[in-house]
């Protein structure tokens, strides 16, 4: 049978799979074939939990924004009673989206679909649908919903009807979100960068610092991480130790990709030194904006963490930042940042936004054009996939847990993210 790109089927990725050549990085079919990408949804990406943002961006009931991955829409709201509702915004009557605003604060108490006007309180139920039937069962059309789950102010949402668990990603969450304060964080900024590449090539990029020093000379003036870890043994003790200072235990753990502990959501963290005299990721190493959760002062070092494969965070004393990662399309995907400061930090008198935002502005807009180089250098016929060096180790555990969840022995709890209710 002939196939053109686009069209295989489970016997062509077991091939793809074989193909994967130990210790280098993946074929180009893993990342220009949309049959691969649909596997990737249904077992990665809408399988894992994510973080959609924080819980400041919906401080009133009624506030909702929306969550777009791929041809999913999520509508994620703040009920009556204060909860956190992630809402399928797909319409039980013939399909539409049911709320087409990006963000915003609900006026009545319903969304009401754009199409047959059928409309659906803050808690998904359906409460009014025109002129149907006697014996329609109202209670049986109700917006679908995804699990939610809140830590540290974060909100973190799956399709998947079970989940995997999230203590693990709880107590690593405590011991960084937690000690920098993000609960009782506002947003101070979010920018979304539209990437034309396949979302693994973002991804990928982000777990290894291989390429910082070529591509992000402002981040590695500063950032010792750009350099090989074994190279920071002391700044980083140091950086400890000024922790500890302050009552702040700094723990690295590695549980994440292939290291995450069974039926638990990856989850890891660490801690890397500032060069001598820096304090935070600034133009200048300067502060940017007042202290956050324990921190009294400044220990001259970052925290990085990540939960699940698509949601990434990094924190520094007084500012955080939350990655996101979009997958889209098979070559294309977003990389959302959304900044973070001290809740009662007030824009323009205790911090400057331009101040804030410049070293990670800078180093997104770098990583969207070497992410899309990166995809075109892919694209070609020609290209044959070469070795990581030990620099890309995170980006190496990225893959060999990947290559594990497409592959025909994965999990059967990756099998499938079927959304967790309608009601
Ligand atoms: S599709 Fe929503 S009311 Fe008809
Ligand atoms: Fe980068």
């Amino acid at each position: 049978m002939e196939r053109t790109a686009g069209t295989l089927c489970d016997e062509d990725i077991t091939q793809l799979l074989a193909a994967v050549k130990p210790g280098h990085a993946l074929p180009r079919g893993f990342y220009a074939d949309p049959a691969v990408f649909e596997r990737e949804l249904d077992r990665i990406v809408l399988a894992h939990w994510f973080c959609a943002g924080h819980v400041s961006s919906v401080p009133e009931p009624g506030d909702f924004f929306l969550v777009e991955i791929a041809a999913e829409s999520v509508i994620v709201v703040r009920d009556r009673d204060g909860n956190i509702r992630a809402l399928l915004n797909v319409c039980r009557h013939r399909g539409s989206r049911v709320c087409t605003e990006a963000a915003g604060h609900l006026k009545g108490s319903v969304f009401v679909c754009p199409y047959h006007a059928w409309s659906y309180g803050l808690d998904g139920s359906l409460r009014g649908a025109r002129h149907m039937s006697p014996g329609f069962d109202r209670a049986a059309h109700g917006l679908k919903s995804l699990n939610v789950r809140v830590i540290e102010g974060l909100i973190f949402l799956c399709f998947a009807e079970n989940p995997p668990g999230l203590e693990d990603a709880q107590e690593l969450l405590a011991s960084t979100a937690g000690v920098y304060g993000w609960a009782d964080a506002k947003v101070a900024h979010r920018e979304t960068y539209s990437i034309k590449a396949n979302w693994k090539l973002a991804v990928e990029n982000y777990f290894e610092c291989y390429h910082c020093q070529p591509s992000h000379e402002e981040y590695a003036k500063f950032h010792l991480y750009a350099r090989p870890v074994e190279l920071n043994r002391d700044a980083d003790e140091r950086m400890r130790a000024r922790a500890r200072d302050l009552e702040i235990e700094l723990t690295n753990v590695d549980h994440w990709g292939v290291h995450a502990l069974p039926g638990q959501e990856g989850a890891d963290s660490y801690s890397s030194a500032l060069a001598e005299g820096a304090v935070t990721g600034t133009e200048d190493g300067r502060p940017a904006a007042p202290l956050m959760g324990k921190f009294r002062d400044y220990i001259g070092g970052t925290t990085f963490f990540d939960v699940g494969p698509t949601s990434t965070f990094l924190a520094y004393p007084d500012y955080g930042v939350i990655y996101r990662f979009i997958p889209k399309t098979v070559d294309t995907s977003e990389m959302e940042i959304i900044w973070l400061v001290k809740g009662t930090a007030r824009a323009g008198i205790d911090y400057d936004l331009e101040r804030l935002t410049w070293l990670w502005k800078l180093t997104s807009i770098a990583d969207k054009r070497i992410i899309e180089v990166n995809q075109q250098g892919v694209n070609s016929r020609y290209y044959e996939p070469g070795p990581y060096t030990p620099m890309e180790a995170p980006t190496q555990n990225f893959i060999a847990w990947y290559l594990r969840a497409i592959g025909p022995e994965s999990p059967a709890s990756m099998r499938g993210a079927r959304v967790v209710s309608s009601g």
